[in-house]
């Protein structure tokens, strides 16, 4: 059976390195000495602070990028490469975030191409897709995952497939604290399988996990992952806070 997974996208935070110590402070007290079975942690901070989550050699929780450029090296300002991320440490990274595709313009093209290096370059990938309110209250929440899985797993064979997990966020849901039903998440949940199963073998699909991502809090852990049986979350603001992080760990392991 699969891990599930818990992936903390901490996004564009702390704004120091010595906020960030502090912040590794508080989940090295919440993750010592425990042991989380059944899921797998991923914290993704800035790659600038890479090094100095490594210095706290976590044994529970691993390493992700929350972007990486799909060139090996060369002239792209300001870009780190997959290459560059799994050679400094991390074993993930998301990418097709929305707010990726919102202020750097990312479409499926990009996250393609992005793919493709992160698989190549040997990390795992966290794939979002998701609607936004138009195209749910449009009936075109269907076409929009499948087109979007589609494009940005176009050329990813099955035998690369199983080193990507797919989390849907429904872009009305990033940010705002507001939640879908159970239903629809697990509506959701049935266009992405429909889509896979019409790209690769079922036996490589069942290593895909589902993620769910979008104001996931502790308290709302039963609605958006427990009850649509979802293999994990991706958390945004709430990973900011080691305790109610972990809180959330701790839920989705012991269900
Ligand atoms: P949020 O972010 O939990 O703050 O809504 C989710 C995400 O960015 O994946």
């Amino acid at each position: 059976m699969n891990k599930k997974l818990v992936v903390g996208n901490l996004k564009m935070n702390p704004v120091s390195p010595v906020e960030f110590g502090r912040y590794l402070d508080m989940l090295e007290k919440e993750t010592k000495h425990k042991d989380f079975a059944k899921t797998e942690i991923v914290v993704c901070p800035p790659a600038i602070y890479f090094r100095q989550f490594l210095d706290r050699k976590f044994k529970n929780v691993k390493l992700g990028a929350q972007n990486v450029f799909w060139e090996y090296q060369g002239a792209y300002t300001g870009e780190i490469s997959a290459g560059m991320a799994k050679a400094s440490g991390a074993g993930y990274s998301i990418v097709g975030h929305s707010e990726r595709r919102k202020y750097f313009g990312e479409n499926e093209e990009a996250a393609n191409l992005k793919l493709k290096a992160i698989l190549k370059n040997g990390l795992r990938a966290v794939l979002c897709i998701g609607e936004s309110m138009e195209e749910r209250k449009g009936g075109q929440t269907d076409s929009v995952l499948k087109s979007q899985l589609k494009g940005s797993l176009s050329g990813i064979g099955a035998g690369k497939i199983e080193c990507v997990d797919i989390a849907y966020e429904p872009i009305w849901a990033v940010g705002t604290d507001k939640l879908p039903t159970t239903d629809e998440i697990l509506e959701a949940k049935i266009i992405i399988k429909k889509a896979l199963a019409e790209m690769y073998p079922k036996k490589r699909m069942e290593k895909i996990r589902l993620l769910y991502g979008g104001s996931v809090k502790s308290y709302s852990i039963g609605q958006v992952c427990l009850e649509p049986a979802m293999d994990g979350v991706l958390v945004g603001r709430e990973s900011l806070e080691p305790y109610e992080f972990i809180k959330i760990v701790k839920i989705v392991d012991d269900n």
